[in-house]
């Protein structure tokens, strides 16, 4: 199966399933219309389309205040927030990160004529095992760029001790992790910077767009710069590019916003059903540790070989009923990535996960049909159907 983000709205012609729809893997949420309109009349009136206009402030602002940080800049995606945020810190030369997390989080780091240097996952959390992180570290490694994968934070502390120890900068990849609490603070507040992508599949989304949090005003001044083209009015100051984000996607953040509270607790409510229908099933679910406020942004589960993984993919898909590989491949082994050695972790896991259908507005009707399925497969396999 093709890795593209595209498989999250495809594949509903693949199968016909008699007298039932199929059940996509998610499904973005849209504010009622007349909420996204109240934003777009805004749009009109001032006929402030893009450029830093009154809604991009707003939503902002709101973020910033959202999270309790100081900077926090929108950008056109996700994978530009990381481009940038590599830029705005001056990373260079080889970065330590995760195998285990979407494509962009690497080829972000190639995109920057960096050097990616792999070191294997925690099993437990699908985060970078900071245990493995000081035998990796060389004289050319400047930094550390890791992924809070399916909002599960990192060990954020562990990978503080060791930055500082070394003097190497911290980026998070931190898409999965709107609205993420680890000891009541915003994950956010961790490293150098922290990414955010708000494409439409995610939790809280505008479409299309991103967003990096700094710490430090300097380099929230250089994002804007890298932005917008690296200049303000007619002095031009640095090379820079576009990532601005436009007033329409804006107002659709707006929109989404007002929702998100209720979308976690409903995400939670979802994802406690599949808890109860799963156990004692021997499919190992996915969850974050202590002290973690988490968003609940996706359900993978692991099944207990590669085998099991792809029976369990193609007899849901049978049914119409779709799941992701999410993540695969394990980042070291893309075909542009230069061979290392292996990551027996990161590799098992891609090898033998799965997100199922999981995403809000999913009826009690949709997710006992995924129940009954994955029941059905799992029943099955046992009895040696
Ligand atoms: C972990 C991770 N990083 C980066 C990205 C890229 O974000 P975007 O699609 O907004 O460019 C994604 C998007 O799926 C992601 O899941």
């Amino acid at each position: 199966m093709p890795n593209r983000k595209d498989d999250l709205h495809q594949g509903a012609d693949k199968v016909v399933v008699p007298g039932s729809s199929p059940i996509m893997v998610t499904k973005a949420f849209l504010p009622p219309r007349a909420e996204y309109d109240r934003w777009l009349d805004k749009v009109y009136a001032s006929h402030h389309l893009t450029n830093n206009g009154p809604i991009h402030k707003e939503l902002e602002e709101t973020l910033r205040a959202r999270f309790n940080v100081a900077y926090l800049r929108l950008m056109a995606n996700g994978t530009l927030a990381l481009q940038l945020a590599i830029r705005a810190l001056g990373v260079k030369g080889k970065v330590i990160t995760t195998p285990f997390s979407y494509v962009a989080t690497t080829s972000a780091l190639l995109w920057e004529g960096c050097e990616p240097v792999f070191v294997d996952i925690d099993p437990r959390t699908c985060c970078i095992d900071p245990t493995l992180i000081e035998a990796a570290i060389t004289p050319e490694v400047t930094a550390i760029l890791a992924t809070h994968v399916y909002g599960i934070p990192c060990d954020v502390e562990a990978i503080d001790v060791i930055a500082k120890r070394h003097g190497l900068k911290v980026i998070y990849d931190a898409a999965h992790a709107f609205d993420v609490q680890y000891k009541s603070k915003s994950i956010l507040a961790w490293g150098d910077a922290s990414t955010l992508s708000f494409h439409a599949t995610k939790l809280f989304h505008t479409v299309e767009g991103g967003a990096v949090v700094v710490h430090n005003e300097q380099h929230d001044k250089d994002l804007c710069l890298l932005r917008s083209f690296g200049h303000i009015g007619d002095e031009h100051f640095s090379l820079g590019t576009n990532a601005k984000m436009s007033e329409v996607h804006a107002a659709m953040g707006m929109a989404v916003l007002p929702h998100v509270d209720a979308i976690i607790v409903e995400r939670r409510r979802l994802g406690e059903v599949y808890d109860r229908a799963f156990t004692g099933l021997g499919i190992s679910l996915v969850a974050p540790a202590q002290h973690t406020h988490w968003n609940h942004a996706y359900y993978p589960v692991l099944l207990a070989s590669g085998e099991g993984r792809i029976g369990m993919h193609e007899r849901l898909a049978s049914h119409g009923i779709y799941t992701r590989r999410y993540f695969y491949p394990s980042l070291n082994k893309l075909p542009y990535v230069r061979e290392g050695t292996s990551l027996p972790v990161s590799e098992g896991v891609a090898d033998r996960v799965l997100s199922l259908p999981f995403y809000s507005g999913m009826t009690e009707e949709v997710q006992h049909r995924v129940i009954n399925a994955v029941k059905g497969v799992v029943i099955g396999d046992r009895h040696g159907a």
